[in-house]
């Protein structure tokens, strides 16, 4: 305890220590960087996924800076890997699978995932499906990994659309099909059942990008993310979804991983398995550690309040406005107008983003963060109705 409080007061040494007129500068630039950073607390903040994150992470943030132990060697750090598996072990019930670990974001999560479907496919196949709202990371998964990815067709609300998936199937099998709960564009979730049933019967890998919509799954009601358990694989990003700070994201498995072959890194104790990280240590899970210290209701009640605002705010624009509304389970809503709706400026302000449903554009607002509320980002609207 008192090597971590001397550390935490030697932070503002390094500021001690200059010269006024670089002491005064760095402080300046200190605060527009938390200025910046503002913006995430600010009650109108709905542009991207990067929410307000919960204040106990910021002391998980310290510890793991101040730890520092690297998981590749495991067996010097028995705190570490004792509460990397406590939450590992937490997570893996509440989506059903078998085993897992922490990763630096679900760009990672979605290559390694595609990188055991190619390695253990029992088809010859190279191609891989997800709908035209798959998130751009699993399209740079499969170049790297030289597959073929193919999009099929999303109904009006941004889901796949089972029937063309598939006929695709039965036109040409896929090694892998990905399905989206909580896609970057609409918030859709898609039918992960029907993905799932269709994977298996031709023998490919399913795995499910929960990057956003994975939260979901902590509220007992939900029912979107049904089925998911049949998943091969799924990752989950607290750090979008549970106000964590980055790099904090999940990849689970069904299946127990390999160690990987013909590797032969004689300075570590164990022989590392088949997964993308190297080092890593408690940066990607000590502060997810500190918010749930206290309880876990906590981060479900942050959630259920989201996923509130989000509805109140659709409730809103559809009563004073006729624009047309896109609504999602998973806290984004979009939406266009007939008429000309340049919102560059809201846009600007971190008030809201353009994506694309069926390849028109929309305005989409994000309910990411605890702090947005939904009559702020209304009355931020409302010289446009
Ligand atoms: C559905 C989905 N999958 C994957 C990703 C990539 O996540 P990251 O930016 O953490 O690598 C995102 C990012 O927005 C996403 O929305």
């Amino acid at each position: 305890m008192s090597q971590l409080s001397a550390l935490i007061t030697s932070l503002q040494n390094p500021l001690l220590e200059l010269e006024m007129d670089s002491q005064s500068h760095a402080l300046e630039q200190i605060e527009a960087l938390i200025s910046e950073g503002s913006l995430h607390h600010s009650p109108q903040w709905a542009g991207h996924m990067s929410p307000a994150i919960d204040s106990p992470s910021v002391l998980g943030q310290l510890l793991a800076g101040a730890h520092n132990g690297n998981l590749l060697s495991p067996e010097l750090y028995p705190q570490l890997v004792t509460i990397e598996k406590q939450l590992i072990s937490w997570f893996c019930e509440l989506f059903g699978q078998n085993e897992g670990h922490f990763t630096h974001g679900s760009s990672y999560a979605n290559l390694e995932a595609l990188w055991q479907a190619r390695d253990n496919a029992s088809n010859p196949s190279k191609i891989v499906y997800g709908s035209e709202a798959t998130h751009y990371s699993i399209i740079k998964a499969c170049q790297i990994l030289g597959l073929e990815f193919q999009a099929i067709a999303t109904d009006e609300q941004g889901k796949i659309d089972i029937g063309e998936l598939s006929q695709a199937c039965q036109h040409q099998a896929p090694i892998a099909i990905v399905a989206t709960a909580g896609t970057t564009s609409s918030g859709a979730v898609d039918p992960l059942t029907a993905c799932i049933k269709i994977a298996k019967e031709f023998n490919s890998w399913c795995h499910v990008d929960a990057a956003w919509g994975g939260a979901l799954l902590l509220l007992p009601e939900q029912t979107a993310l049904q089925g998911i358990e049949q998943a091969d694989s799924v990752c989950f990003d607290p750090h979008k979804a549970l106000g964590q700070p980055r790099p904090c994201s999940i990849i689970l498995y069904q299946q127990p991983l390999p160690l990987l072959a013909g590797i032969d890194a004689d300075y570590l104790k164990q022989p590392p398995q088949k997964t993308l990280a190297g080092s890593y240590g408690g940066e990607l899970f000590l502060p997810l550690w500190c918010s749930l210290l206290k309880d876990k209701d906590v981060l479900r009640s942050q959630l259920t309040y989201r996923l509130e605002q989000a509805r109140l705010f659709h409730q809103t624009l559809r009563k004073q406005t006729n624009w047309q509304t896109f609504y999602s389970p998973s806290g984004i809503v979009c939406f266009r107008s007939n008429s000309i709706l340049d919102l560059t400026l809201l846009e600007k302000q971190g008030v809201l983003s353009r994506s694309k449903i069926k390849g028109e554009m929309v305005w989409r607002v994000v309910f990411a963060s605890s702090k947005t509320q939904a009559e702020d980002v209304i009355t931020a609207l409302e010289p446009y109705f």
